[in-house]
């Protein structure tokens, strides 16, 4: 159902010098000597009709509040529709603040102290946080792993939902593995979700950013089931690179979920930005142009990462991601040596002897130790650079 792709926008990356000047958290959290290779942020420049937009609220002075704002609900529609086949009332789209505040709102109306939440690890490793944050606990049904492709786990997920789980946090695309979960899944799934009363809250933040050999499926789109026991999490602020700006969607379509939604405190609404909703409707209405073209970036980028990883000397598998800028670099060999050595954690030691900061897989969940993840949505040569720091450290020990 995808449009044509339509890559007419020239995408660039600054010097990292440059870079090094922005005011956001990837390029504050470490002195500069370090490469800061772990955010969920890209480095291009943002989008022509994106910063239209913004210059426009600021050249108008309209910096107050967000209220009613129906053409982000018809942005996404429009979006979903053309992208994903998704026929979705603009009605049906609820804004808030970001998603993690979303998650946290739905839950808040459907569980209580103690509950649990299911998630496959290894995963965003805020959902632990958020989960922590409703006094829930954890109920892991981790991912099946075989040659480092990803997929759900359904044995443990029914053995999860069949011991009381109440809200499953699906991530799809995935963060960090880069898997997209098939539409049968997904069905599948939903048809567990409506046998044990859980209700699906499907984080498909990553989905604008699947490669085209894939296809992403909207859980709400993937039976008729999945629209009665879930409730979708989007956000323009991954693929077009705004989170700053706060704002994303919740999207409920069948009487019992929009209800949850209906209860949520309508400052969820208000605590998102005007400038968030300004730069995400820009997004999805009039700036595809330059996804498309961030996607053919992005694809050469990961082909490109594991070429130069393959050409260093040292054990590291990657598999090319379905979807997004991670890379999940398997490291667990190099890691096992150095615990044997008593040596500091992998991570640590990129950063004291390589200079390169980077996710450590164990934030992802407990079996993750010995992988990290890094962002490759970059130019060539801070990639270059990042793998030859990799390099550096691991001679150094
Ligand atoms: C899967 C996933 N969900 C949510 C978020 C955070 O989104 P937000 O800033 O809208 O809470 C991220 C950020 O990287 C993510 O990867």
């Amino acid at each position: 159902m995808t449009d044509a792709f339509n890559e007419v926008v020239k995408i660039s990356v600054q010097p990292k010098l440059l870079l090094q000047n922005r005011k956001s958290e990837k390029w504050r959290a470490f002195d500069p000597e370090i490469l800061p290779m772990p955010f969920a942020v890209m480095d291009y420049d943002l989008a022509q009709p994106i910063k239209d937009a913004l210059t426009s609220l600021v050249n108008n002075s309209d910096a107050g509040y967000l209220g009613k704002f129906p053409e982000l609900g018809e942005g996404l529609s429009g979006f979903a529709k053309s992208r994903w086949g998704w026929e979705l009332s603009p009605d049906d789209v609820k804004i808030c603040t970001d998603v993690g505040v979303g998650v946290i709102e739905v839950c808040r109306q459907v569980v209580r102290s103690g509950d649990l939440i299911m998630v496959n690890t290894p995963v965003y490793y805020n959902f632990f946080n958020w989960i922590k944050e409703l006094k829930c606990q954890i109920y892991d049904a981790p991912l099946i792993e075989q040659d480092l492709k990803y997929s759900l786990n359904f044995l443990e997920i029914e053995k999860g939902y069949a011991s009381g789980v109440k809200v499953h946090i699906l991530c799809n695309p995935h963060n960090p593995v880069g898997a997209v979960f098939s539409k049968d899944d997904l069905a599948k799934l939903a048809e567990l979700a409506l046998k044990y009363k859980v209700l699906i809250a499907s984080d498909e933040i990553h989905a604008p950013l699947v490669y085209r050999e894939n296809t992403f499926t909207p859980f709400l789109n993937s039976s008729s089931i999945a629209k009665q026991v879930g409730i979708a999490f989007l956000s323009a602020t991954k693929s077009w690179n705004i989170a700053g700006l706060k704002c994303a969607q919740m999207v409920a379509v069948d009487p019992k979920t929009r209800s949850i939604l209906n209860q949520i405190p309508t400052a969820v609404h208000s605590r998102a930005s005007l400038f968030g909703a300004v730069a995400s409707t820009a997004a999805y209405q009039d700036s595809i142009g330059w996804l498309d073209s961030v996607i053919t970036e992005l694809d050469k980028s990961r082909f490109h990462l594991g070429k130069i990883i393959n050409q260093l000397d040292f054990p590291i598998s990657y598999c090319i991601p379905d979807a997004g800028y991670f890379g999940w670099l398997d490291m667990r060999s190099i890691n096992l040596k150095l615990s044997e050595k008593n040596q500091f954690e992998l991570s640590e030691i990129l950063l004291s002897h390589g200079k390169i900061a980077v996710a450590p897989g164990k934030l992802y969940g407990p079996s993750s130790a010995g992988f990290i993840r890094i962002n490759f949505a970059t130019s060539s040569e801070i990639i270059e650079d990042a793998v030859s720091r990799i390099g550096v450290a691991l001679s150094a020990v």
